[in-house]
């Protein structure tokens, strides 16, 4: 037995942790059994809320080498010299499930990395896939909707998932890498990741370019079949979980390299398509991939709610050296993040260790609010400007001065060529690949209202016409598809 002291949260040694106080051998508990009321209270408020997506999630320390130079193109201090090590926080996840779902399903992966930065922390909060399914945050809402329940019959309902993609054809692409080998991938350590978006860099000359990120596993990537990861599903949902930790603890740590393309700022105006539509990749023969880094993750957290189920991602999150584009689902994520945060934690979520700056700390004027854990500033200055030295605004964060022009109005994408992409990556898989590709999509569109399957069949076809006919006939839907 340990000689340790069970204390009440005041410090106050606890008499009985067994029995309950009751009036008598066999009589009613009695509300002076304070121990008890505190416990039973606390227990109530145990949870936080779950994220309103990702919910299902591990993380893992690590860190970040630079391999290559790039301050040619960024002044970002993490990036400044071949050698230098940062340290690294990420969160891998599944999108539509809640916190108990099952790792193995069909879903795009987060990918959430967090640089501790001596500049501040720099987030970038990708996925697994380089695309997604929308261009637009108005609806980001409405999309995950129909990922999640049904209002009334709380059940998963694919009517309104394949609804919404038939009438949001932008989603293609994401849509066939979805439903490719790629959506079940075997463990986290499997997958590539991807920023996604387009992103900033900028120079200590002040220049810029664009930029796009890659994570590419040095695991190589293996996925499960359908069948294989509804197996498991069912036998371990935690797998991915278990896998990570495990490999973690047994010394044999994930690693990735990490590539980007750059793109001239001037070629914006003139690529192909709008760099900016975070539904199309940009080609490799245009924008090669350009080596810069290596992540490696070599610690698993002690605690899983105070450093995962509380670790707090935000594209808003940058350094120096790093900007925003004006790709619209960024700009709607730049808000998205902080907003869920304060409410899913609270106002100072980003005092919490896994959140707070590691290789500098954060001073401003911000004080009080709920759980204010830390001194608060303790005794010094609260406002700004003052005459106390405190902290003051620094050219150090000077990003680039993009111009911009125009009507304010509500201005749709300029390009409604949902179909090249998607179908350049249908013809590029491997037969065999193809053959899966069209057998999830035609298990998952079981039963779906036929008017729904067929216009979505209609996007398959426009893309490839192969591809809508081996769908119309897996569905066994009769259907005159041309490209
Ligand atoms: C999580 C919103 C698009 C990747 C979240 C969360 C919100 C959100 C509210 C939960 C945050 C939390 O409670 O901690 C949005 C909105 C989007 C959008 C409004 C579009 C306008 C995207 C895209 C990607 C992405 C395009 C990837 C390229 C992630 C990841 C997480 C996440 C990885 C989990 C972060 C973690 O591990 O804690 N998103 N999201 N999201 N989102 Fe998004």
């Amino acid at each position: 037995m340990s000689d340790k002291p069970l204390t009440t949260q005041s410090g106050a040694p606890v008499l009985d942790n067994q029995n309950s106080k009751t009036a008598g051998a066999r009589g009613p508990v009695l509300l002076e059994d304070v121990h008890l009321v505190e416990k039973l209270a606390h227990f109530n408020r145990e949870r936080v809320p779950e994220r309103v997506v990702h919910a299902k999630g591990a993380g893992a320390y690590g860190y970040f080498e630079v391999t290559h130079p790039v301050a040619q193109y960024t002044k970002a201090k993490f990036l400044s010299e071949v050698g230098k090590r940062t340290e690294v926080f990420i969160r891998f996840s599944t999108v539509a499930g809640e916190r108990g779902a099952a790792d193995t399903e069909r879903d795009p992966r987060g990918f959430a990395v967090k640089f501790y930065t001596e500049d501040g922390n720099y987030d970038i909060v990708g996925n697994n896939t380089p695309v997604f399914f929308i261009r637009d945050p108005l609806k980001f809402p409405d999309f995950i909707h129909t990922q999640k329940r049904n209002p009334k019959t709380n059940l998963k309902d694919p009517n309104a998932v394949w609804d919404f993609w038939s009438l949001s054809p932008e989603s293609l692409h994401q849509v066939t890498i979805l439903f490719s080998d790629r959506g079940t991938p075997k463990t986290l350590r499997n997958m590539h990741g991807f920023g996604s978006h387009t992103f900033q860099w900028i120079n200590d000359k002040g220049e810029a370019v664009w930029v796009k990120y890659h994570f590419k596993t040095e695991q190589g990537i293996e996925n499960f079949t359908r069948e294989e990861a509804i197996r498991v599903a069912g036998e371990d949902p935690d797998y991915h979980t278990r896998d990570l930790y495990q490999a973690i603890e047994r010394g044999d740590y994930p690693a990735w390299k990490v590539y980007v393309q750059i793109m001239p700022l001037e070629d914006a105006a003139t690529y192909q398509f709008d760099p900016f539509d975070v539904t199309k990749v940009w080609h490799y023969e245009d924008y090669p991939l350009i080596p810069i880094g290596r992540m490696v993750l070599h610690r698993n957290p002690e605690n899983y709610f105070a450093e995962v189920e509380q670790a707090a991602f935000s594209p808003a999150n940058i350094v120096p050296g790093i900007g925003f584009s004006p790709d619209k689902m960024l700009q709607g994520r730049l808000f998205a993040y902080s907003d869920a945060h304060r409410y899913r934690i609270g106002t100072n979520y980003n005092l919490l260790p896994v959140n707070r700056p590691h290789a500098t700390s954060a001073q401003n004027y911000q004080r009080d609010g709920a759980m204010r854990f830390d001194g608060n500033g303790g005794g010094s200055v609260n406002y700004e400007p003052n005459s106390f030295q405190g902290p003051v605004q620094s050219d150090a964060a000077k990003g680039y001065l993009l111009p911009v022009s125009g009507v304010a109005a509500e201005h749709p994408y300029v390009s409604d060529d949902h179909y090249t992409q998607p179908g350049d990556l249908y013809r590029l898989l491997p037969a065999d690949e193809q053959d899966r590709l069209i057998d999830n999509i035609v298990h998952a569109m079981n039963g779906v209202d036929e008017v729904i399957a067929r216009r979505q069949i209609e996007h398959f076809a426009k893309a490839d016409t192969a591809y809508g006919q081996r769908v119309a006939k897996g569905l066994g839907i009769a259907v005159d598809v041309t490209n």
